[in-house]
């Protein structure tokens, strides 16, 4: 079985008092020798916070976005140097939050996957359907597009070592997670998908977000396709963090 990781998405939460009570209660009940990969995704301007807190315990951090140029004059982006810069290790590319906020473009989640790769660093791919979507019956014909447009840039190899987080858009904040039966079916697919790689097929994690919670965790997590979780509003609980952490452990 397969390492699992569990992914804390503050989006666009917190306070440097608000943020130090729940790093510290992170470190506190999170224990030091993990059977799973923890990591928290703060804002930008908390990036050096976190690391100061979390640089000595087994929990990993990082950000929710990040340019998709190197340096130079697009005001108001981060570049992944900067982000290395604070120790981050993971980012988040292409949240429904984003995409449909800012319409980010297929192209522009692809280039930024790549180069959070070339910097090595692990890109956490969001993937997910709307309910139309679903209701349509078409969900992965829409996650098959998401993730045709990174292999058509960059080939199938560029998932080895990588994270795709399975959201459907319906789940995300709305306390109507998808039931284990779909996580699995949908988590199947999209590992079906990039199986002809046989470094990808190892090596890529498949994870669920969408409504996570101390009561469904377990179950979602038991499917053999569900490699962890992306978490919203229980990444702002250390209580509740913690206990679908634990769920997580294998
Ligand atoms: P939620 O958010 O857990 O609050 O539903 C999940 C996400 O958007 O990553």
């Amino acid at each position: 079985m397969k390492r699992k990781i569990v992914v804390g998405n503050w989006k666009m939460n917190g306070s440097l008092a608000f943020n130090e009570a729940l790093l510290k209660a992170l470190v506190e009940k999170i224990p030091k020798a993990l059977s799973l990969d923890i990591i928290v995704c703060s804002p930008y301007p908390y990036l050096f916070q976190v690391q100061s807190f979390l640089k000595k315990s087994p929990i990993r951090w990082g950000a929710q976005n990040v340019a998709k140029f190197e340096s130079g004059a697009f005001t108001g982006e981060v570049s992944v140097s900067m982000l290395k810069e604070f120790g981050s290790s993971y980012v988040i590319i292409g949240h429904s939050e984003r995409s449909t906020a800012y319409c980010e473009s297929d192209e522009n989640i692809a280039t930024k996957f790549m180069m959070v790769k070339k910097a090595a660093m692990t890109p956490i791919l969001c993937v997910g359907e709307t309910l139309i979507e679903r209701e349509a019956g078409i969900m992965e014909k829409v996650i098959s597009k998401q993730l045709d447009t990174i292999i058509k840039m960059y080939g199938e190899e560029i998932f080895d070592q990588t994270v795709i987080a399975y959201e459907p858009i319906w789940a995300i904040g709305s306390d109507m997670a998808a039931s284990p039966e779909q996580a699995q079916a949908m988590h199947h697919f999209i590992r079906e998908k990039l199986s002809l790689h046989t470094n990808v097929s190892k090596s890529l994690k498949i994870i669920y977000g969408g409504s996570v919670n101390p009561q469904n965790a377990l179950q979602l997590f038991s499917m053999p396709d569900v490699d962890g979780g992306l978490l919203g509003r229980a990444s702002l609980n250390a209580s509740d963090f913690q206990s679908i952490c634990h769920s997580a452990e294998i």
